[in-house]
């Protein structure tokens, strides 16, 4: 079906984070069981790139797995584990083909060996793409990324007098990537569930009812006429002839 052709707005975000949820109600109210729902959030995944591509989005990062989410039951942990091998396995001669550079946030550490390696592959094989960054997290918690921030600075020996924020920010796993301007999450849902806690102290947020397998290009197109009327002040004040 052709593509329905979408004003694009003047001010798109440089950095787009998104928190994809509401794939296990997709699937319980379809009556079918919550893997469904996790391998539907995976097909619209595609469009979603693409359209990020298409609207000029520089960087995405979505949320696929966090520290938390260990604590599912151990069926559905394999399957999202299956999910992303499953992705790597028959997208990413596409993505690379599109100019998708993959990145990882989070931890390799628990994840098995197989899987481990090909997601260094595929952030080997796209390092040096351009056309949009696809940072995926996974495995992924903003407390433990500070964490980690905090004993890396410490094994580097750096003193607390050294400290400020953009060598704090150095130390993070999205060191490469500028704060995301614009957070989505969908699924009516409105918490931030540890994700990008540093990174989003000057986002803005996108809140849908949407659950994820029913986002696509149409949607994020609204969340990005939504942004383009919101005025970004970073604590400071409009007029200051006004006061
Ligand atoms: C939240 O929905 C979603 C997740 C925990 C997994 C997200 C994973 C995908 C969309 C698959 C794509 C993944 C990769 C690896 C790139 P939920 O299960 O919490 O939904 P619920 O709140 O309705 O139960």
């Amino acid at each position: 079906m052709a593509k329905e052709s979408l004003k694009i707005p003047k001010k798109i975000p440089t950095h787009l984070a998104i928190i994809m949820d509401g794939n296990g109600r997709w699937a319980l109210e379809k009556g079918l069981p919550r893997l469904a729902g996790h391998r539907a959030g995976t097909e619209n995944l595609r469009e979603v790139i693409e359209a990020c591509a298409e609207f000029g989005i520089q960087y995405l990062t979505i949320y696929a797995f966090s520290t938390e989410n260990w604590n599912r039951p151990p069926e559905e942990i394999q399957g999202l584990m299956k999910i992303f091998r499953m992705m790597l396995d028959r997208e990413l001669n596409n993505l690379h083909e599109d100019g998708v550079q993959l990145r990882h946030i989070g931890r390799l550490d628990k994840i098995d060996q197989e899987l481990r390696d090909k997601v260094k592959e595929a952030i080997q094989l796209t390092k040096d793409n351009k056309t949009l960054i696809l940072n995926i997290a996974f495995n992924y918690g903003g407390r433990d990324e500070i964490l980690h921030a905090v004993k890396q600075l410490m094994e580097d020996g750096h003193k607390a007098e050294d400290l400020d924020e953009d060598l704090f920010a150095k130390y993070l796993y999205t060191a490469d990537s500028p704060d995301p301007d614009l957070i989505i999450r969908t699924s009516g849902e409105y918490r931030c569930s540890n994700f990008l806690i540093w990174q989003a102290a000057y986002s803005e947020w996108y809140f849908t009812s949407t659950y994820w397998p029913d986002f696509g290009r149409e949607e994020l197109h609204q969340a990005l006429t939504v942004y383009d009327q919101r005025e970004r002040r970073y604590g400071e004040i409009q007029n200051i002839k006004d006061v």
